[in-house]
Parts: C-alpha cells; structure tokens; sequence
C-alpha cells in the first residue's frame, strides 16, 4: 500500500491537489481571534452598522409569503428579479447590460473559480496584479495554471509591465489566457486604476486575444462617494466583470454574480449547475427584497463613512507608530493598506512575534506565487474599532522595531530582503506615504 501513516490517500490524491497547501499562518490566524488580540488580518466588513431587526422582519415575511419559492431548487442562472437589480448596480459605474446576460454564484469566489475552469487548461498562463488577491491565487493554482504578477504602482497596473509580460509568454510559447483584475480599492494593494490605464489595458488585451476578468467587490466603498467608470462600461466583448454583496451587503449570503459576453455566460451557466445546481433561492430572495424596500444606497454611506473613519484612524497611527524607513499606501476606499517594513525585515518570521504582542496581520508573501512581498503586509481597517486599530497599530510599531533591534545585534541571516521587481511590490515612491520620505524603489 502506497501512502503514509498520516494519510493512506496520499498517492490516490489528483495532481491539482498538489498547489493546496494549509497557510503556515493558518495556525497562527486561530490565536489572532482571540479578543485580546487586534486583527488586521481579516477582510470581514462591519456589519453591526446593518439594520438587523428590519432584516429580521423581511426575512420572516419571505418565508411566511414566500417561503414554498424560496426554500425550492431553483434557476442556474440566479433569479430574474434579482439579475435586473444586479445591472441598476452595475449602472452606477457605467456598465450597461440584459440581465439575461448575468449569472449569479456563490459569492464571486465562485465566479473566479467558475470562469478559470472554463477558461484554463494546466499550464496556461494568467496575468495578475503584484501582489494579488490570495483567494483568486489559490483558484487558479488549483486549476493548475502558472500566474504572472504585473508591477503596479500608485495609479494601478502599468500597461507598458503588461505588454511586457504578454510578450514575454510569447516568447517562451505560453498561452495566456486571461488578465485578472482587481481595479477598485485593490485587495491588498489598496490603489485604484487610472481611467487612462483602464482604457489602455483594456486595449492590449483585446489586441492580443486575452480576455479581462475584472474583479470589483469594493467598487462602492469609495470614501469620496465617488464610482469609477468599470473597464466593462466601455469593452462589452472582451470583459468578464465580477461583482458580489459580500462588502456592500452580508458575506454570509455568499451571492456574487458574473457579467460576461453572451457565448460565455451559457458555458458558465453549464459550469454553475454542475458544480452547485443553482445558487442558495433563499438568500438571493432575501437580498432582492432588501434592495426593493430598504434605502440600500444609504447603507453603502453608513459603510464608506465607518471605513473612512477606520482608514483615517490607521493612516494616522501609522504616521505616528511606525519607524523610519516603512512605507504604505493610501486608499481612497475599501478596506485595505499595504505596507512595506524597513528593509530586510521578513514579515512572514516575524508574525509569531506579532501575535504574542498581540496584533495579527497578513505577511505579504500570501499574495504572491512568486515568492515575492516577502517585507510587506497588508493591514486591514475594516473591521476594529478605530480605538482597537490605533492600539494594534502601535503594538505593530513596537513589534517592527524589536525585530530589528533582533536583526541589528545578530545580522541579517535568515531573513529575506525586500525581493521587488518593481511597482508596489518593493514601494514605489509616489504609491506610499511614509513617516520619512520614501526611497527610489529598488529595481
Ligand atoms: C478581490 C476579491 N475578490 C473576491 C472576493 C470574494 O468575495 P465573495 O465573498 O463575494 O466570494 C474577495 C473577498 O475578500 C475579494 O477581496
């Protein structure tokens, strides 16, 4: 019998298995929810500010109306009335669309994992922003594709590093498949798109027969109330948009949805009732009534107004708190910062010293497949109080600062050195704000 002692199934395991691995900080993360210690790890949104005895009375009314519809099998494409709702959304960053042309999912984490496994054989390259989002990472490494991280800096991703890279795939024969995208409050860069470079984007990828997979959970958290133009608005055929209620309504749900060009969608229909028969009729019901009764609009400013003050609370503390030489970016909404820690810093050994200080963040190596963020974290102000998060904040500065005092009296051994290409991945200046003005960036 093949296998070990641990686990019989060891050799029985299909080769996808191979790219999931259990986070080495995933023990670590059970320690950081204990209530003494303050997380900036987690994305989860603050839904105390929802209205929950109003939400309480929808949801006994559907039942007692509703409840024959709403507790049956339904539709793979999510239900009509709420794909309607989903492109007035949409409309507010300029996308217009046939509800007939949305699917809804399980949140838009299946949306990612739905579109890659259309779109992705092993080995095919997709193109993602440096640092990306670590859930879409381990979709695509479980679809057994190669990922090829783009530099950003302040103004998103650089078209010219795009180019670069689609031709660099060219050279060594590798199909790219796909452009993944997160444009809006970026998670975990915390920078937004230009509107030049969307357009630009937009066009390379169409030259080059790559379709865009645009990823916009936290399009509506801009702190300014302002939305930006999506990169769909203006490229109907090329661009597969996702969007989800997860940040702007209940994660709990778990209802996202996909816009894609019309052939796409019947595949991803095929695709969504294969891997769930339908997505959850109960909880799409419960959001399309919560937009038809409640002032939902307003429930987004009561958000962007609790981020606001958070992400305030964190730049100010960081300003404060950190020492020299440590550089961050400045979002104009959502939920996240990215941080790069004074040089030779490893933020990955450095989390147990963190945690037993009692604050927890993300090592930015999560965000890579390449090995790179290895001095970077991304801190996150969305849930904490703003009193917990200048706390947490302060315990970082003092937690940075011992490790280096650490580094200082024994030397470097052992700990990664910044390992940026280039754009955010190693701070670029103009991206960060630091305590000190910030360095020309390494490469
Ligand atoms: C960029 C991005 N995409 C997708 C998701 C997944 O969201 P959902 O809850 O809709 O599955 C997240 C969640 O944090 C995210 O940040």
């Amino acid at each position: 019998m093949t296998g070990n002692s641990l686990d019989p199934y060891v050799a029985a395991y299909a080769r996808r298995t191979t790219g999931m691995r259990a986070s080495a900080i995933r023990a670590l993360f059970a320690v950081a929810s204990r209530p003494e210690v303050v997380s900036l790890a987690g994305g989860m949104p603050y839904l105390q500010s929802l209205p929950l005895r109003e939400i309480a009375a929808q949801v006994e009314r559907l039942i007692s109306d509703e409840g024959s519809v709403a507790l049956q099998y339904g539709s793979g494409q999510g239900i009509e009335p709420l794909r309607e709702q989903i492109c007035e959304i949409m409309s507010l960053e300029g996308i217009v669309a046939e509800p007939d042309d949305v699917v809804v999912t399980v949140g838009s984490q299946m949306a990612l994992d739905l579109v890659t496994k259309i779109f992705c054989d092993p080995g095919d390259v997709i193109l993602a922003e440096a640092p990306s989002y670590v859930g879409a990472l381990s979709v695509f490494s479980a679809y057994q594709t190669e990922v090829v991280h783009i530099a950003m800096d302040d103004s998103g991703l650089i078209p010219e590093a795009v180019e670069e890279a689609i031709a660099g795939c060219a050279a060594r024969g590798q199909r790219v498949k796909l452009l993944y995208t997160i444009p809006n409050f970026h998670n975990p860069a915390g920078v937004t798109l230009s509107a030049e470079r969307r357009a630009r984007i937009a066009e390379i990828c169409r030259a080059a027969g790559i379709a865009v997979l645009e990823d916009n959970p936290y399009g509506l958290l801009g702190f300014d109330g302002a939305t930006h133009r999506a990169i769909r608005a203006d490229d109907a055929d090329n661009v597969i948009y996702l969007g989800s209620f997860s940040k702007t309504f209940a994660p709990g749900l778990r209802i996202g949805w996909v816009l894609a060009p019309h052939a796409v969608r019947e595949k991803l229909v095929l695709a969504n009732e294969a891997a769930t028969l339908n997505p959850p009729v109960f909880n799409q019901m419960m959001i399309s009534r919560y937009l038809a009764s409640f002032d939902w609009k307003s429930q987004i400013k009561a958000y962007r107004q609790t981020y606001a003050e958070r992400r305030d609370a964190m730049l100010g503390a960081l300003s404060t708190h950190m020492p020299d030489g440590t550089h961050w970016t400045v979002p104009q909404g959502g939920f996240y910062v990215w941080l790069t820690a004074p040089p030779g810093l490893d933020t990955s050994a450095m989390l147990p010293r963190a945690v037993t200080a009692r604050v927890a963040y993300v090592p930015g190596t999560a965000f890579f497949t390449d090995g790179q963020g290895g001095s970077q974290m991304r801190l996150s102000f969305c849930f904490p109080t703003p009193d917990r998060i200048v706390e947490g904040v302060r315990r970082l500065g003092s937690v940075i600062d011992a490790e280096r005092e650490v580094r200082a009296t024994f030397g470097s051994d052992g700990m990664a050195g910044p390992r940026a290409t280039g754009g955010i991945a190693g701070a670029t200046p103009g991206v960060v704000a630091g305590v000190d003005a910030p360095s020309p960036n390494t490469a």
